[in-house]
């Protein structure tokens, strides 16, 4: 998908899970194949609705998971083919930033003994140059020195999603997946932490994997979008191409459920989302997207399309890709509304 060697690949990525269901044992498939790959320095976008498989997605990319067929390949190398030396600096150029920043610390542990303890776990340093990193991070996240004695619950929500931020850049990494960073904050501490994200990306030459059901929020991040359904990556390309001239039915809707995103009503009835999304226990024949698509013809029920370059720089995974509506434009919009 991209022409400079990528530091993030996923080739046709299983996996599942063993459930238990009404019937007995079952298969969850909670990814069907992906083929991703994120090139250095660069912000790329994973949307798609609850469930469709992002922090599973997440998961492998920072070896929490392993997949169940297809390979993860982290700067070309395979974490499975690793030898045991290689495995132990390995996990370092990658870290995880999760959503919720109560969670992800632990109450008992002060904000600096947070950032430290990475640090302290991989045997970084003695105990004075291991604070004066928590002090470097704390500054690098725009926060003050004073506050490495305080505790998680003495922080504002926007202030502990910094601290794990810095607690994931303690290790130096190149790549941070960061997953729903931002939805539990409030809409003004959203976009502080993004600007922030934002200059810490150029500032530090990161690559991000930035996982969000946000469209918005990932519109004002990322240059790269993965849309996600049930499993499967159904588009992908820039975000300028994307958000302007989406050519899967799924991310169509997708952006007709953002307020100046909006089709023309004219093409309203191709694009609105109908039905439950599927259960990835019992997933659909041909199309995942078959049983809830508008544009549904016999041919998807049987036949699973394949993402393939229906533009220069923008792969869907459509049999009609071409027949997808343009988006209306908005000043068409205002002129018609009441
Ligand atoms: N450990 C697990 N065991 C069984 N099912 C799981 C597990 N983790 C995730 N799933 C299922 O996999 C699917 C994808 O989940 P997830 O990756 O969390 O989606 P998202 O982050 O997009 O909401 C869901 O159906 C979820 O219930
Ligand atoms: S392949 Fe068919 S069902 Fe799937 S998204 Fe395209 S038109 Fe809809
Ligand atoms: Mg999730």
């Amino acid at each position: 998908m991209t022409a400079v060697a990528p530091v993030v690949a996923m080739e046709n990525v299983v996996k599942e899970y063993a459930v238990r269901g009404q019937g007995g044992k079952g298969t969850l498939r909670a990814l069907d194949g992906i083929d991703l790959q994120v090139a250095r320095g660069e912000i790329v976008g994973v949307v798609g609705e609850s469930g469709c498989g992002k922090s599973t997605l997440a998961k492998l990319v920072v070896r929490m998971e392993s997949p169940s067929s297809g390979r993860v390949l982290i700067e070309g190398q395979d974490a499975a083919a690793l030898s045991k030396d290689e495995i132990r600096t390995f996990p370092r150029k990658v870290q995880l930033v999760f959503q919720d920043p109560y969670g992800a610390l632990a109450p008992r542990m002060t904000v600096g003994g947070a950032i430290e303890d990475p640090l302290r776990i991989h045997g970084i340093g003695d105990s004075a140059s291991r604070k004066a990193k928590v002090s470097e991070l704390l500054t690098l996240v725009g926060l003050g020195d004073r506050l490495a004695s305080r505790y998680p619950h003495q922080l504002s929500g926007g202030q502990r999603q910094r601290v794990n931020i810095a607690r994931a850049l303690a290790l130096e990494p190149e790549i941070l997946v960061l997953d729903e960073p931002v939805s539990s904050l409030d809409v003004s501490v959203q976009a502080q932490v993004l600007n922030l994200l934002r200059s810490l990306q150029q500032q530090l030459g990161l690559t991000y994997l930035f996982i969000s059901h946000d469209l918005r929020v990932v519109r004002y991040l990322c240059q790269k979008i993965a849309v996600m359904y049930l499993g499967n990556v159904v588009e992908y390309g820039t975000a300028e191409t994307v958000f302007s001239r989406p050519r899967h039915p799924y991310t169509l809707a997708l952006l007709n459920s953002i307020p100046d995103h909006q089709v023309s009503m004219r093409d309203q009835r191709s694009v609105l989302l109908r039905g439950e999304v599927p259960s990835p226990i019992e997933r659909p024949s041909g199309c995942p997207f078959h049983t809830r698509c508008p544009m549904a013809r016999e041919i998807c029920s049987e036949s699973r399309p394949m993402l393939r370059e229906i533009a220069p720089g923008q792969w869907a995974a459509c049999h009609f890709s071409e027949d997808v509506p343009a988006l209306g434009d908005q000043e068409r919009m205002s002129a018609k509304a009441p």
